[in-house]
């Protein structure tokens, strides 16, 4: 899977976020084990902490779908270079990675894509 292509439709779904607040728009778009796509925005709620991330908004979106393994996420804000996610979504990532040392995390430094592993991200992600 091209991994621009990836970005391309996270991009395009951050046109779609619900961010009254913050005013930061952002997309996902997941990479499953069978290389099907699902892509995800953040919406938020006046009740802050309600708030769902683009990156969980995806693994739902896949989950409906009958998907619960992921390789790969590209995730884009066009508010923030190297929009890693958040802490709370990494956790989520590995709940549904098979190997966290060969999950792409895929973020955007102006025209370069950049590729971290979720293993570098999540150190010793929980498991139970
Ligand atoms: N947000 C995401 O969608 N993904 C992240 O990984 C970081 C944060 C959203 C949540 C909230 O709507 C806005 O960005 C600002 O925190």
């Amino acid at each position: 899977m091209d991994y621009n292509y990836l970005m391309e439709k996270a991009i395009e779904v951050s046109h779609k976020a619900y961010a009254p607040y913050s005013k930061f728009p952002v997309g996902a778009c997941l990479l499953t084990k069978n290389d099907n796509i699902y892509t995800g925005c953040n919406f938020e709620n006046a009740s802050y902490g309600m708030t769902i991330c683009a990156e969980r908004n995806a693994v739902g979106t896949a989950i409906v779908n009958g998907e619960q393994v992921f390789k790969a996420i590209a995730i884009y804000s066009p508010n923030q270079d190297n929009c890693t996610p958040c802490g709370a979504c990494r956790q989520v990532l590995h709940e549904f990675s098979e190997n966290d040392d060969e999950f792409d995390v895929i973020v955007k430094i102006g025209d370069q894509l950049k590729i971290y592993k979720l293993s570098e991200l999540l150190p010793e992600g929980f498991s139970l």
